[in-house]
């Protein structure tokens, strides 16, 4: 079998998981969308089933996913409905669709009258302007909810600046949601990961943490281990073969490098297609066989290559570590001028070894 494989450690996701509680405080949607941004979701959701307050998914799709697999715990669905026939099926799935739209919240309320209708999350444009309402027509929503018996409303807002880290950027979209949701007795959720390590201000009453769950720094890297998180997702292999080339001969396709000295380079079995990234730079690290060396060459569909010139006791068979504790995704990102989310969603073609260390 090819030894290329993605781990995911079950337990450093819940070690993770009680940072994120012990810095928010309230209940906290743990967001496993887009496959737990390439963790599986169904593993994590299961591993984080008892200490979650619920889940959060982008699509219906992956909200009946976690239904299907037996999570029972409330379930957000960010992206909100695409048509009355999602809202329906949302509600027979007892999953929450976040509204965004005045159809969408239209048909809310055509759909959810009575005492005992469920909870309703509101979203309020803060300056993404991607979704959601203009913060000065939350007041007159929320009443035409309350009027139809809707006890729980949750205004939530995602900001802006939320994939990096600095605080002050929160400022101004935190004081228009505060305004927005003055006098309204609703229920608040504004932080994802960077807002909870980094802007307590706007922890609110359900926390939205994602990549930090996954020990993944949301900005530049550092932040992650700063906090105690520990990486989550490690894509491994094995060194597959190697071969010793004179001076002046290239590895790989386009000749991208050329050596200048007799070489040893060794053949790794990941490529694209395992998500490990074409435009990786030459010398970008590798971990091979409790070594790091560079890799050389353009990294293929199903291969990349390495010089092993410098680590003469690397041996075919070796272990090799793509990324992880070794080669922090945040700094293989930060080379790339990409963060941490696009590499990790990437992953997918190799198998997934789920473990509890
Ligand atoms: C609306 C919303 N909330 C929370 C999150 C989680 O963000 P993070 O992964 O930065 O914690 C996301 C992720 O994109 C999101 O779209």
């Amino acid at each position: 079998m090819r030894p290329t494989h993605i781990r995911i450690d079950l337990t450093r996701l819940r070690h993770n998981f009680s940072i994120a509680r012990q810095h928010h405080g309230g209940r906290l949607l743990a967001v496993v969308k887009a496959d737990a941004y390439g963790h599986g979701a169904i593993a994590c959701a299961h591993a984080l089933a008892d200490v979650a307050d619920g889940f959060a998914v982008a699509t219906l799709e992956e909200g009946l996913a976690l239904r299907q697999a037996g999570i029972a715990l409330p379930i957000v669905l960010l992206e909100g409905c695409f048509s009355p026939e999602d809202r329906a099926l949302t509600l027979a799935h007892d999953m929450t669709p976040v509204v965004h739209t005045a159809w969408q919240a239209e048909q809310m309320l055509a759909a959810t009258a009575g005492a005992q209708a469920p909870p309703v999350w509101i979203k309020v444009d803060t300056g993404m302007h991607r979704l959601g309402f203009a913060p000065e027509a939350l007041p007159a929503l929320v009443r035409r909810f309350r009027q139809q018996g809707q006890r729980t409303l949750v205004a939530m807002t995602h900001f802006a600046h939320a994939d990096g880290l600095s605080p002050h950027a929160l400022d101004a979209p935190l004081a228009l949601f505060r305004q927005a949701i003055a006098g309204l007795g609703v229920e608040t959720s504004l932080s994802n990961s960077g807002a909870i390590l980094g802007y307590p201000q706007s922890h609110g009453d359900w926390g939205r943490p994602g990549l930090m769950l996954y020990g993944l720094d949301p900005a530049s890297p550092g932040i992650a281990p700063r906090a105690g998180l520990l990486p989550v997702m490690s894509l491994r292999s094995r060194l597959m073969t190697e071969r010793t080339i004179a001076a002046g001969e290239s590895v790989g396709y386009g000749a991208l490098f050329t050596a200048t000295r007799r070489s040893r380079i060794g053949v790794i079995p990941c490529g694209y297609a395992d998500g490990y990234p074409r435009t990786a730079p030459q010398g970008t690290p590798v971990h091979v066989g409790g070594q790091i060396v560079p890799l050389v060459g353009r990294v293929s569909m199903d291969m990349l290559t390495v010089d092993l010139t410098e680590a003469p006791g690397v041996q075919v068979g070796d272990a090799v570590e793509l990324w992880g504790d070794q080669v922090p995704v945040a700094t293989l990102a930060h080379t790339l001028g990409t963060l941490s989310y696009e590499l990790v969603c990437q992953a997918r073609r190799a198998p997934r070894q789920h473990i509890h260390a």
